[in-house]
């Protein structure tokens, strides 16, 4: 049997280098030898104000990135959260299996929470609803980011906790499918290496966006911050800035640490960041060309369509069991 994978992505912003390198990269790898879900988690977006004009916009351009990334819909499920709306179900049966505490120490919340004035209950709420999305599908992997380790732990809680209630497994339990930080799991702002590169940031220069055109790449690269020593060497402690972009630089070129060392021996930053420029300009390139492809009127919906389909057959049933455990009437 071929293992289950889910995975989603917030239509929030434009998408990143760090988005990419951390998960979407994954999930064209893994849906060869797994049976893939992508979800254009769009509920997930409302947690924090939206324009919704932008918002429709966002999530069809998540869907066209994906495939420019490499899903390939005949063998991926891609769609939209709202489309199957067994999620937004689940996620309030869920809710009321979880515990305030345990939500109260998701550090993703402490901080989006610190940012804001008026803190929205669907915040405090999102990590049931991604745990929803993720065991409406008997996942056994999701690849993500370093950065939701935490909440892919309540969403291993929450089925575990069913489970034991029931003595049988209702939920499937996830593991998780994270990259090391040096290969990509926590991608770092260009601006501040103690900060994570974010689509939602406010200042653009820190971070490179997927539909960043060629110039913008450029100098942003040449403006991200390094330090002082000139050498170019791997060391996330004493040198974060430029670590951070040397995982950039071995990822787009399948160079090891050693090998970026030796080769700008000598050469100082400006010659790497011209290099590492122009890489991800190349990288990305590809990647443009075929969101551009798929902005024809209907290409993208109807690629969605279908994914919804198939996810929907798959979470109703899931829906459907949990509702009968939990006594919720349904003829
Ligand atoms: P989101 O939309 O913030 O990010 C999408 C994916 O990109 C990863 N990521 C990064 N990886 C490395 N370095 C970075 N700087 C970086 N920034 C983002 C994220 O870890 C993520 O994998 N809550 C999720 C969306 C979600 C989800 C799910 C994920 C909703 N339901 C179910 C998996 C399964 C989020 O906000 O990701």
């Amino acid at each position: 049997m071929k293992k289950r994978v889910f995975s989603g992505v917030q239509p929030s912003g434009s998408l990143t280098i760090g988005n990419y390198l951390g998960a979407i990269r994954n999930f064209a790898r893994l849906q060869y030898e797994a049976d893939c879900y992508f979800c254009v988690v769009n509920l997930h977006a409302l947690t924090v104000p939206q324009d919704p004009e932008e918002l429709k916009k966002n999530t069809l351009d998540v869907a066209r990135l994906f495939v420019a990334c490499g899903i390939d819909p005949n063998v991926s499920a891609i769609f939209v959260q709202s489309q199957v709306p067994a999620h937004a179900e689940l996620s309030w049966l869920l809710e009321c299996q979880g515990y305030i505490g345990e939500l109260k120490r998701m550090t993703q919340f402490k901080d989006k929470a610190k940012k804001r004035e008026n803190v929205s209950v669907g915040l405090f709420t999102y990590p049931v609803l991604m745990a929803a999305d993720i065991l409406l599908y008997n996942t056994d992997l999701v690849p993500v980011g370093e950065d939701q380790k935490q909440h892919l732990e309540l969403a291993r809680d929450l089925a575990l906790r069913v489970n034991n209630r029931f003595r049988e497994e209702v939920f499937k339990v996830p593991e998780p499918y994270i990259p090391p930080k040096n290969s990509g799991g926590r991608i770092m702002s260009l601006q501040n290496p103690a900060e994570k590169m974010s689509k939602s940031a406010e200042n653009p220069k820190s971070y490179i966006a997927l539909l960043d055109p060629p110039e913008v790449i450029q100098k942003k690269i040449m403006s991200a911050v390094t330090d002082s020593e000139a050498v170019i060497r791997y060391d996330e402690e004493a040198k974060p800035a430029v670590s951070n972009l040397m995982v950039i630089y071995s990822l787009f070129s399948g160079k090891t640490m050693e090998e970026i060392t030796r080769l700008y021996a000598g050469k100082g930053y400006g010659q790497f960041k011209k290099d590492l420029a122009e890489l991800t300009v190349e990288t990305l390139k590809p990647i443009q060309q075929k969101v551009a492809e798929l902005s024809a009127p209907g290409a993208i919906e109807e690629i969605l369509k279908k994914g919804a389909e198939k996810a929907e057959e798959t979470a109703a049933e899931k829906l459907r069991l949990c509702q009968d455990k939990l006594g919720v009437l349904r003829f």
